[in-house]
């Protein structure tokens, strides 16, 4: 009896403790949580419902008269984020201390000489190309570059559409990595006839530059474009699937289409590289923007951001930049499940699925950074004419995405774009 008291006693004992550290971690995880719902990207409910009650923000710092909310950083989820930089563009991890002191300085010098152009990209086809693919590369990635033109990044006729390709390049940060780079790009240049390059220092914080010179450059050279997809290098992308959501829309109308991400706030943290001083952004909130990996436009919307975006601030962050112009323009920028670039679960967490099946890839589109190699063979095993999926709804069954599909569509359409990149900078919004 005594002996049964006992055990009783320690059962108790060990299920409260149990219980106790329980809780202990339950707290500890509802901290970051908590930081996730204030800064999630999307709303709960339809974006559209959403981004209508959306106040009018100012992208002009000078103007922040809101109360400025405390961020508390989860360092440590951060320097795990850090870890899994690894993009072909630029990362911000080089450019290790930026000088907001001179970028403010230097900040009305926007204006850089294109050095290669291909004025001749957009007259090839009477009526102008369909789809324009625009993709931001370094000058050192000419691997990437090529698996591109050799897979998604296809010129020619795509579904009975012309799409035409430009990488979007600057002068490289470290001349010396690559001594032959004038040579190659301009080797490249004239085999491909694909490069367009501008006279500033490939960096990160200034992908803002790319962005405005490569819409000042369409608006001029490729205004008879419709349709333009502007992505990285380093995502696949269906275009297939594109061509066949753009086919369904008017070109002279506004269309600005991505993964739009809603409510991110400035990161207030010195350390982080994404920091954003109070002096270059006041208020608390970003406007909504497309994440990295890709987004589209009509030509109509090209023309329009092209010209607001002369009249908008440089921002080191080329997305949010791009958001800042859309909202002068007072256009919001639409939310494709298709380019869901957050909350990707890996494969890896379906693992009865084979990774390299293609038809889990033909179904849920895109896959976030891909190794060149990778790119390759997905593309080519996509475009096997003996491909068959019949077990394409059981694949796609078992597989549940973060996020369902918004209640307007009955079928989650397919993913056009994803890239690690976006994840990546998601993580750090939501941590800040
Ligand atoms: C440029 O790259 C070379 C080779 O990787 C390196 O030795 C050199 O220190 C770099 N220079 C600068 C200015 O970063
Ligand atoms: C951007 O490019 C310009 C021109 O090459 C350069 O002077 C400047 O330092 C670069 N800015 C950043 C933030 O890298």
């Amino acid at each position: 009896m005594r002996v049964r008291l006992k055990g009783d006693a320690i059962c108790t004992l060990f299920l409260l403790v149990a219980l106790c550290s329980l809780l202990y971690s339950q707290l500890e995880h509802l901290v970051p949580v908590g930081n996730k719902q204030l800064t999630q990207k999307k709303p709960s409910a339809t974006p559209k419902t959403f981004s209508d009650s959306r106040a009018p923000w100012r992208p002009m710092p000078a103007e922040a008269t809101e109360p400025r909310l405390q961020v508390t950083p989860v360092l440590r989820q951060r320097e795990v984020a850090n870890k899994r930089v690894q993009t072909t563009t630029p990362s911000p991890l080089s450019d290790s201390a930026f000088n907001f002191k001179r970028y403010l300085l230097n900040k009305d010098n926007r204006n850089f000489n294109l050095l290669i152009n291909q004025p001749k990209k957009c007259r090839r086809t009477p009526g102008g190309p369909f789809l324009l693919i625009a993709i931001k590369s370094v000058v050192e990635d000419f691997d990437r570059r090529e698996i591109v033109r050799k897979t998604w990044g296809r010129e020619g006729l795509v579904n009975g559409e012309q799409i035409q390709r430009v990488f979007l390049l600057g002068t490289p940060k470290n001349k010396t990595v690559l001594a032959t780079w004038e040579t190659l790009i301009q080797q490249e240049s004239q085999s491909y006839r694909d490069i367009l390059l501008w006279d500033f220092m490939d960096t990160f914080f200034n992908l803002t530059l790319k962005e405005i010179h490569f819409l000042n450059w369409a608006a001029e050279f490729c205004h008879n474009v419709k349709f333009i997809f502007k992505g990285d290098a380093d995502v696949f992308v269906n275009v297939e699937n594109i061509v066949d959501f753009l086919e369904r829309h008017d070109p002279t109308e506004d269309l600005f289409v991505g993964d739009i991400i809603y409510n991110a706030r400035p990161i207030r943290v010195r350390k982080s590289k994404y920091y954003i001083p109070e002096t270059m952004y006041g208020l608390s909130i970003y406007p909504a923007y497309a994440g990295g990996g890709g987004f589209l436009l009509s030509s109509h919307t090209m023309r329009k951001l092209s010209r607001a975006c002369k009249e908008v601030e440089l921002f080191p962050i080329d997305d949010v930049f791009l958001g800042m112009c859309l909202q002068r323009i007072n256009l919001k920028p639409t939310l494709h499940e298709g380019f869901k670039t957050f909350g990707i679960v890996k494969p890896s967490a379906a693992p009865h699925l084979q990774t390299f099946d293609p038809c889990f890839y033909k179904d849920l589109m895109v896959v976030h950074s891909l190794k060149v190699a990778e790119i390759w063979l997905m593309w080519n095993l996509l475009h096997n004419p003996h491909l068959s999926c019949t077990q394409k709804k059981q694949v796609k069954k078992p597989f549940q995405w973060k996020k369902k599909a918004q209640t307007t569509t009955q079928v989650s359409p397919p993913r056009l774009v994803v890239s690690k990149k976006t994840i990546l900078r998601n993580e750090m919004e939501l941590n800040s």
